[in-house]
């Protein structure tokens, strides 16, 4: 099935405000642009300066009008987050936050070093922790608001070797029930989003390489996702249309999670030519990675 041409967005946001963290590249930068085109205003953050200014200035121009502001923050830095936190109520409460940003590394478990486990655990769990409880603390003083998280499909099973990509993901969806069961009752919903493979500046070098071969005859639609694709369930899930929706995890992988293997003899893995999409291979269906 091939990848259906970005769309205006159906869903309209205008007089919110929104935040989005990593909105200086892929699937942040995506968000920022479609809640722009919403009618949203919108604050994009992250550390590198240059990026930022270029998606606003993309963003500005998808949405005809000057409807993104940028801020630069290292959310591992609490100062920096707080700062992030003040500017983003600083013209008023914010409706949304997109916790977004995050990191990954390629290590095997037994080879983790203890950084680069630190790096990973603050960055795409204490971070969206920190950033959501001030958030939500000022979202229920001024009647509420949305929290959407993006995990991973990583968050749901093994892939490897991600030992400790896969327990951040997995803790910051824990947190998102968490915030949905505590929080619910005063007006803040919270959801997650579960991305499979997609086309994004972190996975590029994957996709470039022999990486995809395997990757590819596990995700039925016989693709990688898109950033707007992703950014599409993350405006469902903030929207209103999805006001009875709380805690929840909403996959967005093609239907990668959907099944375990294809049986060589009956069903052998599906092969799109001209979808993005290698030979499969379905005589000896590797275990253990979604
Ligand atoms: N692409 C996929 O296949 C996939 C699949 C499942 C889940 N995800 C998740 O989707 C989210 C976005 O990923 P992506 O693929 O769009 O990756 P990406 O293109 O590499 O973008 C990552 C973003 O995170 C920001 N970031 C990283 N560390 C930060 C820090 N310490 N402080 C502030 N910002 C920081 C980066 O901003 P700067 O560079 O400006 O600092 C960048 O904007 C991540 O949480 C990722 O785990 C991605």
């Amino acid at each position: 099935m091939p990848a259906p041409a970005v769309r205006e967005p159906p869903l309209r946001f205008e007089g919110r405000r929104v935040l989005v963290t990593g909105g200086s590249s892929g699937i942040g930068a995506a968000t920022v642009s479609a809640f722009a085109r919403a009618g949203a205003s919108v604050l994009a953050t992250g550390r590198d300066e240059q990026r930022l200014a270029s998606v606003a200035a993309s963003a500005d121009a998808g949405a005809g009008a000057a409807r993104v502001r940028t801020f630069r923050a290292d959310l591992c830095e609490e100062s920096e987050l707080e700062s992030l936190v003040e500017e983003a109520w600083s013209e008023g409460p914010l409706d949304v936050l997109v916790n977004n940003a995050g990191v990954g590394s390629a290590e095997p478990f037994l080879e983790v070093a203890t950084g680069t486990l630190r790096r990973i655990i603050e960055t795409n769990l204490v971070a969206p922790f920190l950033l959501a409880q001030r958030t939500a603390r000022r979202m229920v003083a001024s009647g509420g608001g949305v929290i959407v998280n993006v995990a991973s499909t990583d968050a749901l099973v093994a892939e490897s070797p991600f030992a400790a990509y896969c327990a951040s993901k997995a803790g910051i969806l824990a947190l998102t029930r968490s915030i949905a069961w505590e929080l619910g009752h005063l007006g803040v919903r919270c959801n997650a989003i579960c991305p499979g493979l997609t086309r994004t500046p972190m996975v590029g070098a994957d996709l470039a390489g022999d990486l995809k071969d395997a990757y590819l005859p596990r995700i039925p639609l016989g693709r990688v996702g898109l950033a707007e694709e992703q950014a599409a369930a993350i405006l469902f899930l903030a929207s209103e249309e999805a006001s009875f929706v709380n805690g929840a995890p909403l996959l967005c992988d093609g239907g990668q999670l959907a099944g375990f293997w294809y049986h060589p003899r009956h069903a052998p893995a599906p092969q799109r030519p001209g979808a993005d999409h290698p030979a499969a291979e379905p005589e000896t269906p590797e275990r253990g990675c979604p």
